[in-house]
């Protein structure tokens, strides 16, 4: 077992770019997932750790030592890949012990391992099919047991339920969790799925265009993004992000929109005047029916999903702006009528003209 340090690793194929100078230091026993849109160089990171693709430039390093000219299977990771891969004319069995096989590793001990991480993935009752028999979730199963088998010291994981239904994906994500609470091991996760990275991850790395936006525990990134695209990725439904500028009076800040005017708290006083975005998540902003706001829009759509109620608001822009309420008090608004929005004051982002966030909220 060992820390994995990455120091300005980079990729490049040809005139691309793909990884720029990552750094970062991923402890023993940590479940880090990596997340960022498609093609911000997330597998690219995964197989430079795992040794199938060869930096540009770069360390990496196991414990202390770089491993950057080591072959993938002395360095004691296992990588389960984001197709699956499995062999289709052998058994699920064979496919689990091919590499133990390869380990030379003896039948009587191969059968046991075998044996135990299929019941740790609930898959004993398919060991004698054949690929082409196990369904979409099952095949992902038979792909952790395989990597499971080999007892690597840390996991590699490239988007290993992107093509399940939401469902399967959220038991197999229950069940990566488990696997990592009982085994104690090193976890590195990508994915492009921002739900799955707030929920599996003890750390998240957030990545665009090959480098590094943001690190920081599920918490930290939601609650504290650095810019405007860790704002707008993370939650769902998104952060609203209404353009406007800032104003500052003598009396104190303000926030002006085509629809909005809102006073800003305190801590905005120093913010530069002029071109700035406003952010607020939709379950910060009160409705209220009767009362007054801070903003009063016509509703464009009533999203009533039992546990609580989305309600879309034309904010002038294509985007609209949504309110989060609990349950369904609100499910009978009408479409098109006016509602008195308020925002929480202390739930107040704001970004500058780069997408920088400005001041911190409190
Ligand atoms: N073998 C390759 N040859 C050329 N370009 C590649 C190769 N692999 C990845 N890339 C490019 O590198 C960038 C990052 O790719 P990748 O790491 O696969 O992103 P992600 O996994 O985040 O979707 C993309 O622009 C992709 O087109
Ligand atoms: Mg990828």
């Amino acid at each position: 077992m060992a820390r994995i340090e990455l120091c300005n690793l980079t990729k490049s194929f040809g005139a691309v770019v793909a990884v720029k100078t990552l750094n970062i230091t991923i402890e023993d026993g940590e479940f880090v997932v990596f997340v960022g849109p498609s093609g911000c160089g997330k597998t690219t990171t995964l197989r430079m750790i795992a040794g199938f693709e060869d930096p540009t430039s770069g360390e990496i390093r196991i414990g202390d030592r770089v491993v950057n000219d080591l072959e993938p299977r002395d360095r004691g990771l296992g990588m389960v890949f984001q197709t699956h891969a499995l062999f289709p004319h052998k058994t699920i069995r064979q496919n689990i012990e091919f590499g133990l096989r390869m380990k030379k590793v003896p039948p009587a001990e191969r059968a046991q391992r075998v044996r135990e991480v299929a019941e740790m993935v609930h898959i004993s009752h398919l060991l004698d099919k054949m690929p082409a028999q196990c369904s979409g979730g099952e095949t992902q199963r038979v792909a952790l047991a395989r990597t499971l088998v080999t007892n690597p010291s840390t996991f590699l994981l490239d988007e290993p339920l992107s093509s399940l239904d939401a469902k399967l994906r959220r038991e197999l994500r229950a069940e990566c969790d488990r696997l990592h609470e009982a085994l104690k091991r090193t976890f590195i996760y990508v994915t492009h799925d921002q739900e799955e990275a707030m929920t599996l991850a003890d750390r998240i790395v957030v990545m665009r265009a090959g480098e590094i936006v943001q690190t920081g525990s599920p918490m930290e990134i939601y609650s504290n993004p650095v810019n405007y695209f860790v704002a707008d990725f993370f939650g769902s439904p998104s952060m609203n992000l209404v353009a406007g500028e800032v104003l500052q009076e003598s009396s104190a800040s303000r926030f002006r929109s085509a629809r909005f005017e809102v006073a800003l708290p305190k801590h905005f006083r120093t913010a530069k005047p002029g071109a700035t975005t406003l952010g607020i998540r939709p379950e910060h902003v009160a409705v209220t029916r009767d009362g007054k706001g801070d903003v009063e829009l016509p509703v464009r759509l009533v999203e009533p999903l039992g546990k609580d109620t989305l309600l879309y608001f034309d904010s002038g822009t294509e985007r609209a702006f949504v309110a989060v309420t609990e349950g369904l008090d609100m499910a009978d608004i009408k479409v098109g009528e006016r509602i008195a929005l308020s925002l929480d004051q202390r739930r107040i982002y704001l970004f500058d003209d780069k997408g920088q966030r400005i001041g911190n909220a409190k």
